[in-house]
């Protein structure tokens, strides 16, 4: 793994287990950029994620990091309700900012902080990983030069029952701190809300990243056994007709997966849990040459590649290929939009919502 020369002198705000589990690793393979600072409040947290990840230097207090100017973006990985207002500070600073999905948790939130990005001349971006899985990204660029006007598009998203001995396996295991700074209140009590903006914000991506923009939705809900199921009907801006379904957990595999049909050829995918680090199987059909395409992608880690592109567009300009924020609030928009329908059972334009889902 070659570092290049000129790396983004990135600042982590928060050592919490998505770090741990993603993106320290992330930073460190990224061959663009590095974790030169890291801001955690937990001292115990602090002390140990310092020794083992070593950053340039750490920080207790979110405020000095960014009066650091060797700090040249920051990575907000930390609990959904503080993306917003952390985010905003980080632009103040004139720090660029990559952040967890979702943008925010209510749409107000999310268009007060596009309009910041749009005031400053710094990237954004959400961190929607998926969008740097090879397969997703073969799909996306098929569709462009060969397949033309959709048809139709599914795309799913079931997590497993079985997911956590999958992730148990594949991931360190989280140190935890007692002292964790945390919005009061547990975010993922009330799973009907925490699955759709978790889970939702992956595949509402995933669906306007592959097939454009989203402008209406009609959803319908079913909680049972413990599951929460989401089957949604969208209208594309193109006049595609989609379908989107969120099934959580399923008895049976976890699996991100699309359909897709199109004037001039189809592509469908699979994805298993991230944590494998394996790209997507993919099939693209042209029927310019009446022939099957199926990429390797033998480097999935979405976690580097999306702090790669990052770098890549702040240090050389590289057109974004992540989520912009646009993109995070179109995301909130479509799950505010679901979870309304959900409860009239009527359609729901996107650009109509407001608060939160
Ligand atoms: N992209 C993915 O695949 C994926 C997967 C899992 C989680 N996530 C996202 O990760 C986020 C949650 O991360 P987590 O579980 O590690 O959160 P967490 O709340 O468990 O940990 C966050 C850590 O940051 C610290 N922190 C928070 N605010 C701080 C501040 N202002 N100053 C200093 N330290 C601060 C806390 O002390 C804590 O240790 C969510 O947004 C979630 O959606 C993304």
């Amino acid at each position: 793994m070659m570092k290049a020369e000129r790396r983004l002198r990135v600042g982590l705000l928060g050592g919490g287990p998505i770090a741990q589990i993603a993106h320290f690793d992330a930073l460190h393979k990224a061959r663009n950029a590095e974790l030169y600072a890291l801001c955690e409040a937990a001292p115990d947290l602090r002390a140990r994620m310092s020794t083992v990840h070593a950053p340039t230097v750490a920080y207790a207090d979110y405020a000095e990091m960014l009066a650091d100017p060797r700090v040249e973006a920051v990575l907000i990985g930390i609990a959904d309700a503080y993306h917003v207002p952390r985010a905003l500070e980080a632009l103040a600073a004139g720090k660029h900012v990559l952040v967890e999905k979702p943008l925010g948790v209510s749409v107000e939130e999310v268009e007060a902080l596009r309009d910041r990005v749009r005031q400053r001349q710094l990237i954004l971006q959400v961190g929607n990983n998926r969008r740097f899985d090879p397969g997703v990204a073969f799909a996306r660029d098929f569709l462009r030069s060969e397949v033309g006007a959709l048809l139709a598009f599914k795309a799913w998203y079931y997590d497993s029952t079985r997911r956590y001995t999958m992730t148990d396996n594949l991931q360190p295991i989280p140190v935890l701190s007692e002292s964790a700074q945390r919005p009061s209140g547990n975010p993922k009590a009330d799973k009907r809300r925490y699955f759709l903006l978790t889970h939702g914000s992956h595949l509402v991506d995933t669906a306007r990243f592959l097939g454009g923009e989203l402008i209406a939705v009609r959803a319908r809900r079913l909680e049972r056994a413990g599951a929460y199921c989401w089957f949604v009907d969208v209208d594309f801006a193109s006049g595609a007709l989609g379908h989107l379904d969120l099934s959580v957990p399923v008895r049976g595999d976890f699996e991100e997966g699309f359909q897709i049909h199109g004037e001039g050829g189809s592509v469908q995918g699979r994805a298993a849990l991230p944590w494998f680090h394996k790209s997507s199987v993919v099939e693209a059909y042209s029927e310019a040459d009446r022939q099957y395409r199926r990429p390797l992608g033998e480097d999935a880690h979405t976690y580097k590649l999306q702090v790669e592109g990052f770098a890549d567009t702040i240090l050389n300009g590289t057109p974004q290929h992540g989520a912009n924020v646009d993109d995070g609030v179109a995301a909130v928009r479509a799950l505010v939009a679901i979870a309304r329908s959900a409860e009239s059972g009527e359609w729901v334009r996107l650009s109509e919502v407001t608060g939160t889902v």
